[in-house]
């Protein structure tokens, strides 16, 4: 039995107390069923993560991230957060290159392989995001563009610790809208991702690196995913908020 990983991206959502108060039911529900193949990732905003860092401490399989980084180390950079900062309040995974972030920050593909490398140089994990922003007409180039996206990045990545990288296929066009691809589209996909990997790093390094799958993810959708593709995880968005939606989604993920 394979662990899965299930992140929690909160977004910009949630005040500080509703927040620690969505942070504390997850935290019981883990508690109160332990589930040892599945590690659950929280990524709240910025503000909560010293307080959820250490309400979480001790509960296994349950894990601090951050929805962004800086790829500097210190300096003058009103308004940014960097990878030393992060790892100081016990986050362990950084999402790089959220297409929210593609689209309203300005990150470009130079950027995110700098901020790759910093997550990697500072021994915490980058979940790379990747995927189409808007349907294409036919599954080839749906395929070629998410295969240009991640070599522009991954060929700029100089990190040797690059085993450590997690993959997240995010469709756009699935983000916050209620579509979802058909999974054996999903699949195929997820197969060149996979083949894209290996290539770049070896059969060793290439087949471990996790393959999530994020965009409307909900629990039946999940449990279709775990029980008919090869995802290793999913990056939830809305799900995530509300935490017995939450908690069915790590259910559904649990039981390959
Ligand atoms: P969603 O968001 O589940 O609300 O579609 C997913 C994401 O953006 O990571």
């Amino acid at each position: 039995m394979s662990t899965k990983i299930v992140v929690a991206n909160w977004k910009m959502h949630k005040t500080f107390a509703a927040g620690l108060q969505l942070a504390q039911d997850i935290t019981q529900a883990q508690q109160a069923n332990p589930r040892p193949n599945v590690q659950i990732v929280l990524l709240p905003s910025f503000l909560h993560l010293e307080a959820i860092g250490r309400l979480i401490a001790g509960t296994d399989n349950l894990y601090l991230g951050a929805q962004h980084c800086h790829d500097q180390a210190a300096g003058a950079f009103t308004g940014a957060i960097s990878v030393p900062m992060l790892a100081s309040v016990g986050v362990r995974f950084v999402l790089v290159g959220h297409s929210e972030h593609r689209q309203h920050g300005g990150d470009d593909e130079s950027l995110m392989a700098k901020q790759v490398d910093a997550v990697l140089a500072h021994g915490l994990q980058p979940i790379l995001c990747c995927g189409e922003p808007a349907r294409c007409q036919s599954q080839q180039q749906a395929l070629d563009f998410v295969q240009r996206q991640l070599d522009a990045v991954l060929a700029q990545v100089t990190a040797d610790a690059v085993h450590e990288l997690i993959v997240a296929y995010e469709p756009g066009w699935a983000i916050g809208t209620q579509d979802t691809p058909d999974p054996a589209v999903l699949e195929s996909l997820c197969q060149a991702i996979r083949h894209n990997l290996v290539r770049r790093y070896g059969t060793v390094v290439g087949e471990a690196i996790p393959l999530l799958y994020g965009g409307s993810c909900q629990p039946a959708y999940a449990s279709t995913l775990a029980a008919a593709t090869s995802v290793d995880g999913v990056l939830v968005g809305r799900a995530s908020l509300t935490p017995g939606t939450f908690m069915e989604i790590v259910a559904a993920m649990t039981t390959t």
